[in-house]
């Protein structure tokens, strides 16, 4: 069983191919399908997520491309997809900026 907290809620997961990459299972698992998958090899950054690992008592993230981690690997961690920037119906000012292009 595979247990990691996503975009604030912790849950568990079994029954996923070992090899199932994190961008796979947030795309077609957990329909979270604004992760993208662009190259598929780590050059583009479509698949960036946010990685937290807790570090004494305290989260600490750093972006990581998705679609080179294996769902295993974040067993105990937390991650947050772009679903999770925008808060109390306000757009993340990274969201905002892209809208406004
Ligand atoms: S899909 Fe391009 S870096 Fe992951």
């Amino acid at each position: 069983m595979i247990r990691f907290c996503l975009n604030g809620e912790w849950r568990e997961v079994q029954d996923q191919a070992p090899d199932i990459t994190l961008l796979r299972y947030l795309r077609t698992q957990v329909g979270l399908t604004g992760t993208k998958e662009g190259c598929g090899s780590g050059d583009c950054g479509a698949c960036t997520v946010l990685l937290g690992s807790l570090q004494d008592g305290q989260w600490h993230f750093e972006s990581i491309n998705s679609c080179l981690v294996l769902l295993i690997q974040v067993h105990g961690c937390a991650v947050i997809t772009v679903e999770a920037l925008a808060q109390g119906g306000h757009l993340h000012p990274a969201q905002q900026a892209m809208v406004e292009g």
